[in-house]
């Protein structure tokens, strides 16, 4: 992705960390959020198993107690990437713009205990835990294509729940027109954020009717475990048939919004980034083609490049929500 300074002129959304409001917790447990435990996230729950040797599988110091994931059959056909791959290779620009700086260096993001503030056009708002959020929900498994705007893809096995289910526990209003997320903002966990090559911190939103599609995930955990710092631990959304980058990590904020809300490559470069960022061979970024993309993992003698499908392939789950609309101009 370009880096491009970001003016603080462009910083329209608030900067600050997350807010401490009031945790409603016997409203929000009337509206039956919390309940059994199904996963427990602490660090403190982690089990040995042993030396990892299988490449699918997370080490040992990522084994959670989650509950029981069910098996879905999103993906049942495709080959996730090894595990050292999907946790190597990463965008994550708070801990640095090289594919290799997050693995290296989110050891200082401290993702257990973990807020999440909902704000906005809903009839429950507030500060509430992780855990208590999704200890409720059943997790599944979707191994889901991951197509970044930068034309490399890779095959992952997320665990999570639809994002739709949980956003409806907060009953949204008429007025709920888009969600927008947030990113953590700190710069003592996150040491990039010193810097200020993005317009901190990152942001990004969806139509409403997107966060509820089936496939939007919002996800826990990957390759059977939790997820590891870098991969956007403890919590960050998938949106299979988007460009990754929408695919928020380490998200402290959701708030239900009238506005499309300001994201943020669409701040830094609106003519490369749009807000829908659907994946669509048929539209170029500016400074390079988006008709291929290069299956990871994959080398210089074997690049492995494949052609990229409409909305990564999942066109039949999603074509509907842009019928009306000139998806090559609204990309
Ligand atoms: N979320 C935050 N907070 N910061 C980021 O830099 N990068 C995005 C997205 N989410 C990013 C982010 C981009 S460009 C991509 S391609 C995906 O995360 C990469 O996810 P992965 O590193 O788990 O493959």
């Amino acid at each position: 992705m370009q880096i491009k300074i970001a003016k603080t002129s462009e910083c329209h959304e608030s900067t600050v960390t997350p807010k401490s409001i009031y945790l409603n917790r016997r409203q929000f447990m009337q509206a039956g959020i919390v309940g059994s435990a199904a996963l427990s996230l602490p660090v403190n729950s982690i089990a040995a198993t042993g030396e990892n040797t299988n490449p699918l599988s997370p080490p040992a110091s990522l084994k959670p107690s989650f509950g029981s994931i069910s098996k879905t059959a999103f993906g049942s056909t495709e080959t996730p990437a090894p595990f050292d791959t999907a946790t190597t290779y990463n965008n994550f620009y708070e801990f640095g713009y090289g594919k290799g700086d997050p693995e290296k260096k989110a050891a200082s993001l401290k993702p257990y205990p973990w807020k999440i503030n909902i704000e906005g056009e809903a009839d429950i708002t507030g500060a509430f835990d992780l855990e208590d959020l999704i200890k409720e929900s059943q997790l599944e498994e979707r191994i889901y294509r991951l197509r970044c705007v930068e034309a490399w893809s890779m095959v992952v096995p997320w665990i999570g729940i639809p994002l739709g289910s949980f956003l409806k526990k907060f009953r949204p209003n008429s007025k709920a027109k888009y969600v927008y997320f947030e990113t953590l903002y700190d710069p003592t966990q996150m040491p990039a954020q010193n810097g200020n090559a993005l317009d901190w911190p990152y942001r990004e939103g969806l139509r409403i009717d997107e966060a509820m599609n089936s496939l939007t995930l919002l996800s826990v955990g990957m390759y059977g475990s939790i997820l590891p710092n870098q991969n956007g631990a403890p919590v960050r959304l998938v949106v299979p048939w988007k460009y990754g980058f929408k695919s928020i990590k380490s998200i402290v904020t959701i708030r239900f919004v009238e506005q499309m809300p300001q994201t943020t490559w669409n701040m830094i470069a609106p003519n490369e980034y749009g807000f829908y960022a659907n994946v669509n061979p048929g539209v170029d970024h500016p400074r390079w083609s988006q008709k291929k993309e290069r299956r990871l993992p994959g080398g210089l003698l074997f690049p492995n490049v494949i052609d990229t499908q409409m909305f990564n392939g999942y066109q039949e789950e999603v074509a509907s929500l842009y019928a009306d609309m000139d998806i090559t101009r609204f990309y």
